[in-house]
């Protein structure tokens, strides 16, 4: 196993991923990073779904002049802008007073930063795989620019470039996904995938992987329902994915938590965390520190 150099052993990068999109990922991501820094610590959230980014809505900062500009992760990665300009174009310090109306207070010292992804088009990248090491700099220029404690990436869906660039940076794989055969046919394909690269050696840094059942429905109100053969059907899935989930990924993967489904999150994406005690990303971002 190849080892990290000293500057960053002490930031664990988290990545939240899901094979099939519109799993609650982006949300989870922006919620869990909040929490983290809620709870004292130093954190910079990176967006790396570089075709369909998402991060500037959660986070509300597509007002400001910084983020008019339309600067992102890719000018770095591709047009080889310096770290130091990535930092002053597209990265937002979401503590209060400083680069958005909507930021956070973080009572016990933590920081909250995001680094976001250029939303022009024409900065799709198509040739991400020859970049790793210029991601791996990325990430250890932050973590010690910022003393952060954690670095969490959106990435992207599907196995795509982006996907692998994250992937090598990552400590734990966060993969989130939903009580369908569509997403529990990628989910098991993506564990699969992630111990064959495993035993290539090719997620050097990746401890562990961790599945997040996300938008749950909730199975009191399944079971109140007056269509009893929808609300069977539904745990009934629910029930066999479980199955087939634990006997294919055995020893991979365990299912780490679930994500229920949030009436607030229906229409809107937001920071959930902000404004309430104990939602299931704080007990989540809890769980991980712990871990450690
Ligand atoms: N816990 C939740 N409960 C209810 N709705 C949710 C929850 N989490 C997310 N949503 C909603 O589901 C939709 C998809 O969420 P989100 O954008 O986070 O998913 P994603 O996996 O990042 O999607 P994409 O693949 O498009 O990036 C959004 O409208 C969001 O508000
Ligand atoms: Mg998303």
């Amino acid at each position: 196993m190849m080892v990290r150099k000293p500057s960053i052993t002490n930031t664990q990068i988290f990545t939240c991923y899901s094979y099939k999109g519109g799993s609650g990922r982006t949300v989870a991501a922006a919620n869990i990073a909040t929490a983290l820094a809620k709870q004292g610590k130093g954190v910079l959230i990176i967006d790396m779904d570089i075709e369909a980014p998402g991060l500037q809505n959660v986070f509300e900062v597509t007002e400001t002049d910084k983020y008019r500009k339309k600067r992102g992760i890719q000018d770095y990665l591709k047009l080889h802008i310096s770290l130091e300009e990535l930092n002053d174009l597209a990265v937002f310090d979401l503590t209060n007073g400083f680069d958005t109306p909507s930021a956070f207070s973080f009572p016990h010292g933590g920081s909250l930063r995001f680094l976001a992804a250029s939303t022009r088009t024409t900065n799709v990248l198509s040739e991400l795989s020859e970049l790793p090491e210029r991601m791996e700099v990325l990430v250890d220029y932050f973590a010690e620019r910022y003393n952060l404690d954690y670095i969490i990436i959106d990435a992207a869906s599907g196995i795509r470039e982006a996907f692998t660039l994250a992937l090598n940076v990552t400590n734990v794989l966060l993969v989130f996904f939903r009580w369908t055969r569509q997403h529990l046919e990628g989910t098991i394909k993506i564990g699969t995938l992630l111990e064959v690269m495993n035993e290539m050696g090719g997620t050097p840094n990746l401890q562990s992987f961790k599945l997040i059942a996300s938008i749950v429905p909730n199975e009191e109100e399944l079971r109140v329902l007056k269509n009893k053969e929808l609300a069977n059907a539904l745990l009934q899935i629910k029930k066999e994915s479980k199955v087939l989930l634990e006997e294919e990924l055995d020893e991979a993967g365990e299912l780490f938590y679930e994500i229920p489904e949030v009436l607030e999150l229906k229409w809107r994406e937001r920071i959930l965390v902000a404004s309430k005690g104990n939602t299931p990303y704080d007990v989540i971002a809890k769980s991980l520190m712990e871990e450690q």
